[in-house]
């Protein structure tokens, strides 16, 4: 039965969050953690992940082409327990729907999980070229490895 609901946050849900629910997911157990991403944007509703990330993904046996962008939504605080979302801009954009502390409680920016980064912000990799996303690959899997670890 599941008994935790994790949210992945960035702008477009093409490029971060995706490859954060996938990493995410292929490191727990779905039968108890439910994982799902959105973008704070509605910029690409309905399509897939970029074909960048789908390709380190892929490169790192994670398939992610079931995913689909969606857009952040208030409901989205009733549904899941933590919110992660990649940088301080999506944290600003995903505070300004929440109702009370106890939605604001949730929200928590993802590299804060792992002590290792430098810096707290995943950076937007959408104007980048293929290593940028071999980078933010490579923070992800070590902030969902911590968040695995604590699950
Ligand atoms: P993401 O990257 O937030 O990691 O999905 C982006 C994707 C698209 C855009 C910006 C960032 N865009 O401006 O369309």
């Amino acid at each position: 039965m599941i008994h935790t609901r994790i949210l992945m946050v960035c702008l477009g849900n093409i490029c971060r969050s995706p490859l954060a629910e996938g990493i995410l997911k292929s490191m727990v157990n779905s039968d108890f953690i439910y994982i799902d991403s959105a973008g704070t944007s509605a910029f690409h509703k309905g399509e897939l992940p970029d074909i960048r990330s789908i390709n380190i993904a892929k490169k790192h046996g994670i398939d992610i082409t079931d995913q689909r962008s969606r857009q952040f939504k208030a409901s989205d605080f009733d549904i899941f327990d933590t919110i992660y979302v990649m940088d301080d801009s999506n944290k600003t954009n995903v505070l300004a729907l929440a109702k009370n502390n106890n939605d604001r409680a949730k929200v928590k920016l993802i590299l804060n999980e792992s002590n290792t980064e430098i810096t707290s912000n995943v950076p937007d990799p959408y104007y980048d070229k293929d290593q940028g996303f071999e980078i933010v690959y490579n923070m992800l899997h070590d902030a969902c490895t911590c968040i695995s670890d604590k699950l």
